[in-house]
């Protein structure tokens, strides 16, 4: 009788321990820690739930993935940009503007991207420095090119403004990460 007991107790642990670690191998946690710096948190858990069981705890290797899922979104919405931008029509200007504004906040985004695979002990106050001054500007160049089309109305322009505003979100979210970073340091060489 005891040992039935027993046997049943052990089960019980064993089943308590499978629970336990199988939750925090799919990664939850760890996005969502991640992810509580960020202004738009759902956005972000989203998005970068796949890098969950690599990043793990990393500030640096989810700096990175914020940055690339950045780039891969603005690269969609850029070249949407440019196919609209083509068509012509009451939008033609400010879409044009758009297509430039989209290019000069890729560059920022890549040279960021760039960075943030070379840190380096020594030079990692300067280089979080320069990543935080060029995630700003895509920020700004994003929110400049939603400026362009504030104040018109009509379904593809509000659809548009929805995807620039989506990646401006993520952008928010990257830049929050890599501020986490800047504030916690490198841990991995
Ligand atoms: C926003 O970006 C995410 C991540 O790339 C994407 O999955 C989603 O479809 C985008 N949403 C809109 C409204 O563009």
């Amino acid at each position: 009788m005891m040992s039935h007991f027993i046997t049943f107790l052990l089960s019980l642990t064993v089943l308590t321990l499978l629970t336990y670690s199988a939750s925090s191998e799919n990664g939850d946690d760890y996005v969502q820690d991640a992810c509580s710096v960020t202004r738009y948190r759902n956005l972000c858990i989203r998005s970068l739930s796949p890098f969950s069981t690599t990043a793990k705890r990393n500030p640096t290797t989810w700096a990175r993935a914020g940055v690339s899922v950045t780039i891969s979104e603005a690269k969609r919405v850029a070249s949407h940009l440019v196919k609209l931008s083509s068509s012509g029509g009451r939008y033609k200007g400010a879409l044009q503007d758009c297509v430039e504004v989209f290019q000069d906040s890729l560059d920022n985004l890549h040279k960021s991207l760039y960075v943030l695979r070379e840190l380096n002990g020594q030079t990692f106050t300067s280089q979080m420095s320069d990543v935080t001054t060029w995630m700003s500007a895509a920020l700004t160049d994003e929110d400049t090119c939603l400026d362009g089309f504030s104040g018109h109305k009509g379904r593809q322009i509000k659809s548009l403004q929805n995807r620039i505003r989506n990646v401006s979100y993520i952008t928010s979210n990257a830049l929050a990460l890599v501020n986490k970073l800047a504030t916690t340091g490198v841990s991995d060489p």
